[in-house]
């Protein structure tokens, strides 16, 4: 049986629908037919720049957030079962488990039961930005914050986060709220504030500005040190804001390469997330994560991102990848659905 998928043929390729055959589920693996994918930044990246993959890749197929209906398991597979509706981490890093095409293969341990009031369009952007901002604040290589299943443990501290209306930004407000820090300060474009404050932020200040001025409206909030700041869009202006706020002792996540130099005697640590599960140094905590996820998303502890849902099928990715270009991606998961268009 084939199905219909979004290649890149070769390097800086534009898109290309075409067809391929529809994969068998492994031991311990899921099969999901796909009733919504999301782009993320990566995507056009790999696309315009050619970045990430290397010409024996290709054709290639990319996406690595998807929702849709379990349509198949694996022997052992506990977690889920045929007909479940479910969120599912994909990889690009292998065709068969990418999300740009109708059906995708995924381990079950990066699958996680819906609500029925969360939709497949609104399910597909949690992946990659729950994996990003819970491995970035709590996984053991990183952040190592204590995992956020006791009440109140940062009780009375604070952190920083650059970018709450980013996608990544908008779940690491969310999981600072599940680890029970009293102080969230985020910064986004104001228009996004009652929303970051409904997910757990207490301050929302105007991103906009030098990276004094940030570092100002941030010490006017609160002068306790903070030890854990993450910067969510990670360029330069970001990350040396993120930096000057930083308190000795503390740790700066990235989600991009570091940009800021590091003086040596400094007791602050930085590190840039590699938010994959598929990495297998994330492997045993994002299994523990994905597990906890659906209890998370039932008491809306967590909650999906706004969504704004490409027309054309799978072929609206061409479109999504020319926002992400022009910047035109605000407080949105772009969204495409396999099964419509051509
Ligand atoms: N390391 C990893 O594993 C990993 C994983 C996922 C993503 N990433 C990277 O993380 C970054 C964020 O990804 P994403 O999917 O979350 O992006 P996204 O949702 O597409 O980000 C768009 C948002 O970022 C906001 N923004 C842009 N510049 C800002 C600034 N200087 N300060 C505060 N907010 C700003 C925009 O706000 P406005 O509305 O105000 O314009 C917009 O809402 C990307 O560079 C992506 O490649 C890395």
């Amino acid at each position: 049986m084939s199905q219909k998928a979004l290649f890149l043929k070769s390097k800086q390729a534009t898109f290309e629908l075409g067809s391929k055959e529809i994969p068998k589920p492994g031991p311990g693996e899921v099969l999901v037919k796909n009733y919504a994918a999301a782009l993320n930044p990566v995507d056009w990246k790999i696309q315009a720049y050619g970045l990430f993959l290397d010409e024996s890749r290709y054709p290639v197929v990319l996406g690595s957030d998807t929702a849709g209906v379990v349509e198949e398991v694996g022997a052992g597979v506990a977690r889920v079962s045929k007909g479940d509706r479910v969120t599912a981490r994909g990889t690009f890093l292998t065709n068969n488990q990418a999300g740009f095409q109708q059906y995708t293969l995924t381990n079950s341990n990066f699958v996680a039961k819906l609500p029925d009031t969360i939709t497949f369009d609104e399910a597909a952007s949690l992946p990659v930005g729950v994996d990003t901002a819970s491995i970035g604040l709590f996984g053991p290589k990183d952040g190592n914050l204590t995992f956020p299943d006791k009440l109140d443990t940062y009780k009375g501290q604070t952190i920083f986060i650059l970018g709450g209306s980013s996608s990544v930004g908008h779940y690491t407000v969310q999981a600072a709220r599940l680890a029970g820090f009293s102080t969230i300060i985020t910064t986004s474009s104001l228009a996004h504030e009652n929303n970051l404050k409904s997910l757990g932020a207490t301050h929302v200040i105007d991103r906009h500005g030098s990276p004094d001025q940030i570092v100002a409206r941030v010490k006017a909030i609160t002068s306790d040190p903070i030890r854990i700041v993450y910067d969510a869009i990670s360029e330069d202006d970001t990350q040396k804001t993120a930096w000057a706020v930083l308190a000795p002792g503390g740790h700066l996540v990235l989600t991009l390469p570091p940009s800021v130099r590091t003086a040596t005697g400094d007791t602050r640590t930085l590190k840039s997330v590699h938010g994959s599960p598929f990495n297998p140094v994330n492997a045993e905590f994002c299994k523990r994560w994905w597990e906890k996820l659906p209890e998370w998303l039932a008491e809306g502890k967590i909650k999906p991102n706004k969504v704004d849902v490409l027309p054309g099928g799978l072929e609206g990715v061409s479109a999504g990848v020319e926002r992400f270009k022009a910047s035109k991606v605000s407080g949105v998961k772009l969204i495409v659905r396999p099964f419509e268009g051509p």
